[in-house]
């Protein structure tokens, strides 16, 4: 049995196959519309979600399989103090696969412990989000032909957003060797992750305070919101939530095939203005999520194109 808590749990050649198998998907959803028959997912969300939740349920019924779960752990007997443990344990009867999302750091793992069935991760504190970054890397793919090779900009919150870190360590993986970081002081990458990109994968680390520094150069920006849940004081937020906002002006200059992109949700740090520019792919982006969801379901279940023998 098969987890994904994060992307390192995947080799190479497993993302390129669900990238491509995903792209498939997208194309002829139809191919695969019985392959989860009888099958269910138990949606287990602690923290909020739009685009992780909905589109893991949309990926299971789209192949054919049924959900169950939660978006508000309180109306669940972890509110009277049930453990994370018991509680993934009681799940292994009613569910083939369980995605979860959790404030803490580490829970996916820990559930991962106690877990009959498959636990894929769909988002841990400031952690990890591997089937965001599962996302990214086939949006990548459909919008520039291949993952790698790509000067890539990241801009925003480095510190807490959990989607680049786990985007920045496997295009690094990749290979690729060069990435400009465009963040305030204060939410800088983790230095911590900087040493492992530069010890680890020989990676060059060019950091910026403005997107205007690098515009010219990049084929991907990867655009992140300043996350208000990750600050301990209001104050904090306040001084730093109007940086980094991406607008149709300061866009000119980019490369006519660069693209951007974002996790989503996002709150001002790209301008309306900018969705009218075909360059801005974030909705593309959250519409391949839910195929790339359906490719990686399929895989830890073992169906559809996954099915032994
Ligand atoms: N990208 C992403 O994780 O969005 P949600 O928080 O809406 O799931």
């Amino acid at each position: 049995m098969r987890h994904l808590i994060e992307p390192e749990d995947l080799d190479l050649e497993e993302i390129k196959q669900l990238v491509n198998v995903g792209i498939d998907m997208f194309e002829n959803p139809k191919d695969y519309a019985k392959v989860c028959e009888g099958k269910i997912l138990a949606s287990l969300f602690f923290e909020p979600s739009t685009r992780t939740k909905f589109s893991f349920d949309s990926a299971m019924y789209r192949l054919g399989g049924n959900v169950i779960g939660f978006s508000d752990a309180e109306t669940t007997s972890a509110k009277k103090g049930e453990s994370l443990a018991d509680t993934i344990r009681v799940m292994g009867y009613y569910a083939d696969i369980v995605v979860m999302r959790h404030p803490k750091e580490g829970a996916p793992k820990l559930a991962s412990q106690y877990s009959s069935v498959p636990i894929i991760n769909g988002g841990d504190g400031g952690h990890q989000h591997p089937t965001q970054t599962l996302t990214d890397l086939i949006t990548i793919q459909k919008y520039k032909g291949r993952i790698d090779g790509h000067n890539v900009a990241f801009c925003g919150d480095l510190k807490y957003g959990r989607t680049v870190h786990s985007l920045i360590r496997t295009l690094a993986r990749f290979g690729s060797k060069k990435f400009y970081l465009v963040s305030p002081e204060e939410l800088q990458l983790p230095d911590s992750l900087k040493r492992q990109l530069i010890e680890r994968y020989g990676v060059e680390l060019v950091e910026v305070h403005f997107i205007e520094e690098v515009i010219e150069e990049i084929d991907i920006l990867y655009m992140t919101r300043i996350q208000k849940e990750r600050f301990f004081n209001e104050a904090d937020y306040l001084k730093l939530k109007d940086s980094f906002k991406l607008t149709r002006d300061k866009l000119k200059p980019a490369k006519p095939d660069m693209i951007v992109m974002h996790p989503l949700p996002r709150v001002n740090e790209i301008g309306y203005d900018v969705d009218e520019d075909p360059r801005a792919i974030y909705f593309e982006q959250s519409q391949l999520g839910v195929y790339i969801r359906m490719a990686l379901i399929s895989k830890l279940l073992e169906v559809g194109p996954y099915a032994r023998g």
